[in-house]
């Protein structure tokens, strides 16, 4: 997450860039209000600035329709309203299906990265072991990331549509309304990941292609159910398992125009009426499902810029994230009852994101305690309600009054309590956690006044001894990221020991290459060593982890297939295992996409 603040006279503007893990808070304080980064899991330093509160325009240049203020109207002209809302919008060079040429023919492999003396090649890395049988070697991505096709073939807006053109929300000022432009290219896309022996694609369905209107009483788009039916058939024929993702964060922008998106407990019956047109419709063809993707980061992006405009009465930027996880939640637990109800074929879960987190001093007691803090809040608080106990985490009760976050009932609890069936982690990193500089104790008893309450911990990028890296750093644009593959087993360890099931899936993995987007030439671009170190280490950590540590790994998702829109890095930051030029749309091998077609070779049971 980047952060920057400028300060100028009367006028606060504060611009974040939303990627993993960033949020910003507006929140007053005894007549005054203070900017800051709330979410203390964040790794840049937090600015607090306070100033007179009546002198705020908390919407740093962004506009939003007042919610409620749209009305209801389903038809052609309805829709085009909402998409008034967001603004013109690019068309792609070309709006039908293309067909690659297959089969895709892989180019010679690199050259060996290192000495053997220094670093084996993939397929010699821990050569006697191998991945369990059924082992998914998948590649992760995202509809509003890739596909592109944004107002084609009956498509509602969404509210990164929206806020891909606020003032300051993109680093780069991109829109996604081409990105890779995978809807129509998903077949090349398909057969290029194919040829690589990629065994799985966890892709996100986009709500608004289904329901352009969001809500359970609007009509549904046929021919964005017809697309995501081609999707899915054409992964299948070509070997590759697809995994569909509900909600990537893409929320439809007339749900939050109506009523303030997940911060209404309205968006629960309208979410799970999507989720079951959905699973009727690709019943039998998609094995495995989510509902969410990484919740947490999601509701904390509800209290950013620009989205901290878009509330339901009664919600503010301090509760949002709270209140969002109470109709979150109950969205996802009424969605797999309902996916039981219905007797779908397969298996259904949430997407977690975060780590555990070691204690970053020996000596201190408060740093143990931030550590079960950081879980608490980055990872328990879906987590604990689904797998553990059907209730919020202790520590994010004690510490959250009602009026931030809404205490289940009865029923919610049992309708919660055992809703996965497996359990997935986005096991980026993890990295040391301290308790906030003024200590827990005060923290605590400062209440919201501290910038860093709630959460009350800190990540640490280093050690406390000689300030060793956790390891090495990703680029610029996710500074949140280090390679800290040494930390994995441990991670995952804590994982299955405090929220146990009998399968896990690493749904993603992934490294932003530095430079990468600075650089010009393709040899430069393709010669992504920091990824392909960081991918072969991991997937060598996961080998141990499932076979000295018995941990139950069947399946590793790297992100991403290709380049994408990184959320508020728009096009400048890129996860790809292949390239893409923006401008042709042609896709190229980076060599962590050849090294991990030899690791897989090599590791999978055929
Ligand atoms: C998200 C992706 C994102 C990636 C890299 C993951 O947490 O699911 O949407 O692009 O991180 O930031």
């Amino acid at each position: 997450m980047a952060l920057s603040a400028v300060f100028l006279g009367l006028l606060l503007y504060v611009q974040v860039s939303l990627g993993q893990n960033s949020s910003t808070t507006l929140t007053s304080i005894a007549g005054t209000s203070s900017v800051q980064a709330a979410n203390s899991s964040t790794t840049t330093p937090t600015i607090t600035i306070s100033v007179p509160s009546s002198t705020i325009t908390n919407t740093g240049g962004a506009s939003f329709p007042p919610v409620g203020s749209i009305t209801r109207d389903f038809s052609p002209s309805g829709l085009e309203k909402l998409w008034d809302v967001v603004g013109p919008v690019e068309s792609p060079p070309f709006t039908t299906t293309v067909v690659p040429h297959t089969p895709v023919v892989l180019p010679s492999p690199p050259p060996t990265l290192y000495p053997s003396f220094y670093a084996n090649r993939p397929k010699d890395i821990l050569p006697h072991l191998k991945y369990p049988k059924g082992f998914l070697f998948g590649l992760a991505t995202a509809a509003y990331q890739v596909e592109g096709a944004t107002k084609n073939e009956g498509k509602g807006p969404n509210m990164w549509d929206w806020a891909s053109r606020q003032p300051n929300a993109i680093v780069d000022n991109s829109t996604a309304d081409i990105t890779d432009l995978q809807y129509f290219l998903y077949k090349e896309d398909v057969a290029r990941v194919a040829a690589l022996g990629v065994t799985a694609h966890s892709l996100s369905i986009s709500w608004a292609r289904i329901f352009p209107f969001g809500t359970a009483d609007s009509p549904v788009n046929q021919e964005g159910l017809d697309h995501y039916a081609d999707v899915i058939k054409y992964h299948r024929e070509s070997g590759v398992e697809p995994i569909v993702t509900l909600f990537h964060w893409d929320m439809p922008l007339a749900l939050q125009a109506y009523y303030g998106g997940f911060t209404s407990g309205q968006i629960v019956d309208d979410f799970v009426n999507y989720a079951k047109t959905v699973f009727s419709a690709y019943n039998g063809t998609v094995k495995t499902w989510f509902t969410f993707n990484e919740p947490r980061v999601f509701c904390s992006q509800v209290a950013s810029y620009p989205f901290n405009i878009t509330y339901a009465p009664g919600v503010n930027t301090s509760t949002a994230p709270y209140q969002c996880s109470y109709n979150l939640i109950k969205a996802h637990a009424g969605a797999v009852k309902a996916f039981r109800e219905m007797n779908i074929v397969g298996e259904i879960a949430f997407k977690s994101d975060d780590f555990v987190g070691t204690p970053w001093r020996k000596n201190t007691t408060d740093d143990a305690a931030a550590v079960e803090r950081h879980a608490a809040f980055q990872i328990g608080v879906f987590a604990d309600p689904v797998y553990v106990s059907g209730d919020w985490p202790k520590i994010l009760t004690d510490t959250l009054p009602p009026d931030y976050l809404p205490r289940f009932t009865k029923q919610e609890k049992k309708d919660i309590l055992g809703s996965a069936d497996f359990f997935a982690i986005d096991a980026y990193r993890s990295q040391y956690i301290s308790a906030p500089a003024e200590g827990l104790d005060a923290c605590l008893s400062n209440g919201p006044s501290d910038p860093e309450w709630p959460q009350c911990n800190d990540i640490q990028e280093f050690d406390s001894n000689a300030m060793w890296a956790v390891g090495a750093s990703a680029d610029t644009g996710a500074p949140w990221l280090q390679d800290t593959s040494r930390f994995l087993r441990s991670a995952m360890k804590q994982i299955h020991k405090r929220w146990p099931t009998n399968k896990i899936y690493v749904t993603e993995i992934g490294f932003a290459q530095p430079l990468e987007g600075q650089r010009t030439e393709l040899y430069r671009i393709k010669e992504d060593t920091d990824r392909t170190n960081y991918i072969m280490s991991y997937l060598g950590e996961l080998l141990l982890s499932i076979h000295e540590d018995k941990i139950p790994i069947m399946g590793a998702f790297i992100w991403s297939m290709v380049d994408n829109a990184e959320w508020g890095q728009g096009l400048s930051t890129r996860f790809g295992i292949q390239y893409v030029n923006y401008t042709s749309l042609e896709r190229t091998y980076k060599r962590s996409a050849m090294e991990l077609s030899e690791f897989f070779e090599a590791h999978l049971h055929n």
